[in-house]
C-alpha cells in the first residue's frame, strides 16, 4: 500500500467498529468500565471466523494435535502449583497526592501524571494479576478461587486424560481457545488490553532436547498463519525475549510483533517454551503422575512444552489495522477493509439496483436461496453507490446487483470489494460464482 496513506488511529478505529456494529463499550450506557468490551452484530462474526481459522489450521487439519474446553474456574491450588499465585504481578506505585496509582513499569519520571506532585510515588509492591471470586455460600479464604488468567493450566490438569483417552504419542498438541481474566493495572489501547478476553493456546508436548526445534517451528508456522490470512508481512516480526522479560515458567520466548499504526511494533502473540515446568510442578503439587512412558527408551520421562499464545481480541485488532485503507476514489475518499473473505463478517450483501417494487420478489428470493450458504446482508436503503461503500466499509468482499435486466435474462451483476470489477452471471450459477470467488 502507498506510503502516503494517513495512519489509522485509535479513535478512527474505535469509531468505526462501534459505528458499524464491530464492538462496543462494555456497559455503556452506564458509563462503560474500563477493559471490558461487547462484540456487536459484526464483531462477533468475525471473531468467530478468527476462532474457526485457528482451529481449523491447528486441530481439523493437523493429526497431531486434539482440542478441550474446559472450566474457567479450577480448583485453586492449580494456581499456586503453576506460580501464578506468587509470581503473576505487576510492579504497582500509588500517589501520596492524588492516590491514583500506576504501574511502577510505565512511569517515566517521578512525577504523576496524573497529578504532577514530584517524588510522590510510594515504594512498589507486587499486585497480583488474577481477579479472585468465591464458590459457595461463605465468602471465606478456604472458598476463594480464581477466575483464568491464562488457559493453558488445563491443557496440564487433563495431560494424562488426554494421552490416556486418545492414545497419543509424542510429540503432540492440545488446543483450547476460552476467556481468560486479569485485572490489568492499565488496560486501554481499545481491545489491544483488555480485563477480560479471549485466548487460543495450544500445548505441544515433545520429548526434552527437542523443544528448540519445536520453538523455531512454531514461530515459523504462526508467522506464516497470519500472512495465509493476508496480513502483510512487512508488519510481522519475530522478536526473541530479553532474558528479564521471560515469564517465569519460560527458558525462551518469542513475540510475534506486529506493526500498530498508532503504537508501532508491539505484542501479537507469544511463542514460549514452558520447559517441563508445568507438568513437574502440578506432579509435585497433586501428588500424581503426569510422566509419559517412552517406549523408545523403555524410560518414564516428563515431556518439554511449546506454547503459540495468541489473543483473539488482539488478532481481531491487527485483522482490522491491516485490512483498513482510505482509497481515492476520483474526487471521493473510499473506506475498504481488505479483510481475506474467511476473516470478513459478511460474505455476501444483495443489493437491489433501486427500491422499485418489481425487483423486490427476485432479491427477496436471492436473499433467502445464499443465506444457507453465505453469511448474506440484504441492503435496498439509499443509492446502490452508498450501499457499495458501506459494505465496503465492513469489508464485504461480494455484493450481488439486482437490476431490471435480471428479471429478464435470468442474471445478476456481481462487484468485486477489492478490484470493483463487476460481472454478470447466471442466477443458476450463483452460489457456485460466489464459492469460487471467496475461495471457499
Ligand atoms: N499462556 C501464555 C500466556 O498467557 P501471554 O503472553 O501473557 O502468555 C498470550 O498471553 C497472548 O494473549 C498475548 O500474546 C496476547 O495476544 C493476549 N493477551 C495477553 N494479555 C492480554 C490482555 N490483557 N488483553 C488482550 N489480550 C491479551
Amino acid at each position: 500500500m502507498a506510503e502516503s496513506e494517513p495512519q489509522l488511529t485509535f479513535d478512527t478505529l474505535v469509531s468505526l467498529c462501534k459505528r458499524r456494529g464491530f464492538v462496543f463499550p462494555g456497559s455503556e450506557i452506564y458509563g462503560g468500565i474500563g477493559g471490558f468490551w461487547d462484540y456487536g452484530p459484526l464483531g462477533v462474526e468475525m471473531k468467530n471466523n478468527i476462532k474457526r481459522a485457528w482451529w481449523e489450521s491447528m486441530v481439523q487439519e493437523r493429526d497431531d494435535i486434539v482440542g478441550i474446553d474446559a472450566a474457567i474456574v479450577m480448583n485453586p491450588r492449580v494456581w499456586e502449583a503453576s506460580g501464578h499465585v506468587a509470581q503473576f504481578s505487576d510492579p504497582m506505585v500509588d500517589c501520596k497526592s492524588c492516590k491514583h496509582r500506576f504501574r511502577a513499569d510505565h512511569l517515566d519520571g517521578n512525577v504523576c501524571p496524573d497529578c504532577g506532585a514530584v517524588g510522590q510515588f510510594t515504594e512498589a509492591r507486587p499486585f497480583n494479576l488474577m481477579f479472585k471470586t468465591f464458590v459457595g455460600p461463605v465468602e471465606d479464604t478456604a472458598s476463594q478461587v480464581y477466575l483464568r488468567p491464562e488457559t493453558a493450566q488445563a491443557m496440564f490438569t487433563n495431560f494424562d486424560n488426554v494421552v490416556t483417552s486418545m492414545r497419543r504419542k509424542l510429540p503432540f498438541g492440545i488446543a483450547q481457545i476460552g476467556k481468560s481474566f486479569r485485572n490489568e493495572i492499565t488496560p486501554g489501547n481499545f481491545i489491544f488490553r483488555d480485563r477480560e478476553f479471549e485466548v487460543m493456546e495450544m500445548e505441544y508436548f515433545c520429548k526434552p532436547g527437542t523443544d528448540q526445534h519445536w520453538l523455531d517451528h512454531w514461530v515459523e508456522e504462526r508467522l506464516n498463519w497470519f500472512k495465509s490470512l493476508g496480513v502483510r508481512p512487512e508488519n510481522l516480526r519475530a522478536r526473541a525475549h530479553e532474558k528479564e522479560e521471560l515469564s517465569h515458567y519460560s527458558t525462551g520466548t518469542y513475540d510475534i510483533e506486529y506493526r500498530y499504526a498508532s503504537m508501532g511494533w508491539s505484542e501479537l502473540e507469544g511463542v514460549a517454551d514452558r520447559t517441563d515446568f508445568d507438568l513437574s510442578r502440578h506432579s509435585e503439587y497433586s501428588g500424581k503422575n503426569l510422566t509419559y512412558f517412552d517406549e523408545e527408551s523403555g524410560e518414564h520421562i516428563i515431556p518439554y512444552v511449546v506454547e503459540p499464545a495468541l489473543g483473539v481480541d488482539r488478532c481481531f485488532l491487527v485483522m482490522m489495522y491491516d485490512a483498513y485503507e482510505e482509497e481515492k476514489v476520483r474526487d471521493e475518499t473510499r473506506v475498504v477493509l481488505h479483510l481475506n473473505p474467511a476473516i470478513a463478517p459478511i460474505k455476501v450483501a444483495i443489493l437491489p439496483l433501486s427500491r422499485n417494487e418489481k425487483l423486490a420478489p427476485l432479491s427477496r428470493e436471492l436473499y433467502a436461496a445464499l443465506r444457507p450458504h453465505f453469511m448474506t446482508q440484504f441492503d435496498d436503503a439509499q443509492s446502490i453507490g452508498r450501499r457499495y461503500r458501506r459494505q465496503d466499509e465492513i469489508g464485504t468482499p461480494l455484493c450481488v446487483t439486482v437490476d431490471f435486466d435480471s428479471l429478464e435474462d435470468n442474471a445478476v451483476t456481481i462487484r468485486e470489494r477489492d478490484s470493483m470489477e463487476q460481472s454478470r452471471v447466471r442466477i443458476e450459477e450463483l452460489v457456485a460464482a460466489l464459492r469460487e470467488k471467496l475461495g471457499d
